[in-house]
């Protein structure tokens, strides 16, 4: 394992399962975890859990956040109103890969519905391993960056 991260989790009740199962991994393999819920079978939404993580990694508390609900989708698009957070969906280890390594993406966000726990944990480590590389990537992330809301 690399460096310890501080790691915030979320899920909303269709990724308690999945999140439970990463959590326990996440800490196996020496992160700082902060799991900020929900628990158990209750149904909630996905933007109040995606909202503190995405700021928790906005502001420095976090180094990482990972986002689970059924799709992966809506806490995706939730995290990625929060400024400066970069917010990927993905379902496989080479997108995972990828957009740590071109889009500095430090939130990451999984679909329990389309993910089992094995290849969602093959996602995570390659997210995890993976840095961002600078150069050009750098100058792209940061015309994301430099997009306003009312830019058409
Ligand atoms: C909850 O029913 C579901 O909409 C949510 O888990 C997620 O898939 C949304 O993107």
């Amino acid at each position: 394992m690399g460096t310890a991260l501080r790691i915030w989790v979320g899920a909303d009740h269709g990724g308690v399962e999945l999140k439970a199962a990463l959590v326990k991994k996440l800490e196996e393999f020496g992160h700082t975890v902060t799991d900020i819920g929900a628990d158990g079978s209750h149904s909630v939404d996905y933007p109040d859990y995606a909202h503190p993580v995405a700021t928790a990694v906005a502001d420095g508390r976090a180094d990482r956040g990972l986002l689970i609900c059924g799709s992966g989708q809506g806490m995706a698009m939730a995290a990625c109103k929060v400024p400066g957070v970069r917010a990927a969906c993905v379902s496989d280890p080479v997108s995972a890969r990828l957009v740590a390594e071109h889009n500095d993406a430090r939130v990451l966000c999984l679909g329990a519905r389309i993910v089992g726990v094995e290849l969602a944990l093959g996602c995570l480590t390659a997210w995890l391993d993976a840095s961002f590389e600078g150069g050009r990537h750098s100058r792209r992330v940061a015309k994301i960056e430099a997009l306003a809301p009312q830019d058409g």
